[in-house]
């Protein structure tokens, strides 16, 4: 079993290759070439992560049938998909293609964007699930960025991995990101082992503030923890916003993240109208509910007085509704 492991991921080590070298040296490449450097993607960058090029026509498999690889190791690659004869197909097709690696640098997998996005087809396309390769237990650029969450930055979670590498362009080496879902309890474990310190940096679009919210409650609650958000303003990804304003700019995000209870409060507050003063009600009440959940009793004392204070209501109304929130059971 262990030696097919290794067969597995050659093929991948090899794929990788395959698909570098035509994006990098091929006129067939040369679209995808100029698509990546169209986004601001260096030479630098494209060599650091081995992206590479999967072309509109076939080319692992007679590359792998030249070689004489065994058909049932192809089958399991995923690199590949079957019809109902059995005949194996290139999976990625007219793609870049972004090397998915462990966090110790092998590659099980790959993930490959379209060109464009005029398409019926996804976006991004993943390798499926195979013996190599289990998207909730990989966190995207892990093997990169784990020396620099030890040393000096926090870990920056981020929804995509063009932001981890927009990111890691601008010098900005600590990002990492889950593979298009929501973050699984193994890779919060991964994460917790490296660093306690961690920034959660999501799109700053509706769906992306939505998974913010999850990511919290999936981290919960503990003291030695300490999450901060950053919020990417007018709907922005980090990657578009270090694109148009730079990684300083982006730097200056983060030294202002939100500790989740602001964050939340902030996002609470926008689903109500505040002019009416039932909503506003109904506000303090949710807002409440939240603070109650906060440990430490002077937490819980602060964002009190700033509600009493931000709506001109007697704190003592306040505490009263939040007394019974707070009863722990022993
Ligand atoms: P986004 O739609 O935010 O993609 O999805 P992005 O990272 O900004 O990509 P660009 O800038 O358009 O190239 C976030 C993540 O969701 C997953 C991918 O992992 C992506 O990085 N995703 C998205 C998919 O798996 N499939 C898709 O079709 C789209
Ligand atoms: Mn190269
Ligand atoms: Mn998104
Ligand atoms: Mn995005
Ligand atoms: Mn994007």
């Amino acid at each position: 079993a262990n030696e097919k492991v290794k067969q597995l991921i050659d093929l991948h080590e090899q794929s990788v290759k395959l698909y570098h070298h035509i994006l990098t040296n091929t006129k067939m490449g040369q679209p995808a070439l100029d698509y990546l450097h169209n986004r601001g993607v260096t030479d630098e960058i494209i060599d650091t992560y081995q992206l590479g090029y999967a072309p509109g026509q076939r080319l692992l498999k007679p590359f792998f049938d030249q070689r004489k690889i065994d058909y049932q190791l192809l089958r399991k690659s995923g690199l590949f998909s079957e019809d109902q004869e059995g005949n194996l197909r290139d999976r990625f097709i007219d793609r870049v293609m972004y090397p998915i690696r462990t966090s110790s640098g092998q590659t099980i997998a790959f993930s490959g964007r379209l060109l464009t996005t005029n398409s019926d087809l996804p976006k991004y396309l993943n390798s499926p699930e195979t013996e190599i390769f289990n998207k909730r237990k990989i966190l995207f650029n892990l093997d990169l960025a784990r020396s620099n969450i030890r040393s000096d930055q926090p870990a920056i979670l981020f929804e995509g991995f063009m932001d981890v590498i927009t990111a890691f362009q601008a010098g900005i080496k600590s990002g990492i990101a889950s593979m298009g879902t929501s973050l699984t309890e193994q890779q919060i474990y991964d994460i917790k082992r490296i660093t306690h310190h961690v920034i959660i940096c999501y799109d700053g679009d509706t769906p992306g503030q939505k998974a913010i919210k999850r990511a919290i409650d999936a981290f919960g609650e503990s003291s030695k923890l300490d999450i901060k958000i950053v919020t990417v303003p007018d709907g922005m990804d980090p990657d578009e916003f270090i694109r148009k304003k730079g990684g300083p700019a982006f730097q200056e995000l983060i030294k202002h993240a939100l500790a989740p209870i602001e964050f939340e409060l902030n996002y609470l507050k926008k689903q109500y109208n505040l002019d009416s003063e039932v909503d506003q009600s109904h506000y303090i009440t949710e807002a409440i509910k939240l603070i109650s959940g906060l440990d430490s009793s002077i937490s819980r004392d602060l964002y009190l007085n700033r509600l009493a204070d931000e709506f001109s209501v007697d704190k003592q109304v306040l505490i009263q509704q939040l007394a019974p929130l707070t009863k722990r059971v022993p």
